[in-house]
């Protein structure tokens, strides 16, 4: 059933549909290796969002024609199951996911040594179990750490998140709602270590001044997600040389 929408998206107190504030990140939680056949993988449940990345590589490339001589290729693959929205999604790629992967691949490909593995491939699948707004971004941040735990030298992790306006205000990490009915969504990623945008996109309209705030505010937003990423990977391989040292 369609999702109608609420006479107000943010009430008179500043605060959300979802009882968040104007710059607060949806709840969040991040796993890595949770895949036994990958090489990497990782989870993420960002409010509503449940999305799954997978690596494998680097290996030789194939089709073989496609092998770069001085350096990896990097493909990516976005994928919505049928199951991951409200009116069933064709599991044939759409336009959209085409789009998506090429974006989210390039989000990536500035933080992967791609030359230290000459003519092989790095395959990143991502399946997003469940959608609900800004889930490039929430691709991004997975996909950027099934790759780190595929043990794929990187110049820093890629966090993402989206700003944008809702009636008239700026506001961090829309959800779907927030992201059909408000004016304007901005999907960002940025790369730790250079400090570096690698995805900037903009639907709707924003004044000069709105779109520097949003970049700001996207910024801030991944950083907070940088952090969560960090943990996640050091949680995790703490674990396991607690394991190794037993
Ligand atoms: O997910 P993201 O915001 O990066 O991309 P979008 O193209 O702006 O899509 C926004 C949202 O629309 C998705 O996250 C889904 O929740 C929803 N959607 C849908 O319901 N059915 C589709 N076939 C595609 C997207």
């Amino acid at each position: 059933m369609a999702q109608k929408k609420p006479e107000k998206l943010i009430d008179e107190k500043d605060v959300r549909l979802d009882g968040r504030g104007l710059k607060e990140l949806r709840p969040m939680k991040i796993e890595v290796g949770v895949l036994g056949n990958a090489d990497g993988s990782a989870y993420i449940e960002q409010g509503k969002n449940k999305i799954l990345a997978a690596v494998y590589g680097p290996k030789e490339a194939h089709p073989k024609h496609l092998a770069i001589p001085d350096r990896a290729l990097l493909r990516c693959r976005y994928h919505m199951a049928p199951f991951s929205v409200e009116e069933r999604k064709s599991p044939a790629p759409s336009r959209r996911e085409v789009e998506l992967s090429k974006v989210i691949r390039e989000a990536l490909e500035p933080a992967v040594f791609v030359e230290y593995y000459p003519r092989t491939s790095i395959d990143t699948f991502v399946e997003v179990l469940q959608a609900d707004g800004g889930t490039r971004c929430a691709a991004i941040t997975v996909a950027s750490l099934a790759l780190a735990d595929a043990g794929i030298p990187m110049r820093g992790l890629v966090a993402a998140c989206a700003a944008g306006k809702v009636e008239g205000r700026l506001v961090l990490d829309l959800d779907d709602i927030e992201d059909k009915e408000g004016e304007a969504d901005l999907p960002l990623a940025w790369m730790s270590h250079s400090n570096a945008i690698t995805l900037l996109q903009m639907d709707g309209s924003l004044t000069l001044d709105e779109f520097g705030q949003a970049v700001n505010m996207a910024v801030e937003g991944c950083k907070q997600i940088h952090g969560l990423q960090k943990e996640t990977l050091k949680a995790k391989y703490v674990a396991v040389k607690e394991e190794v040292e037993e």
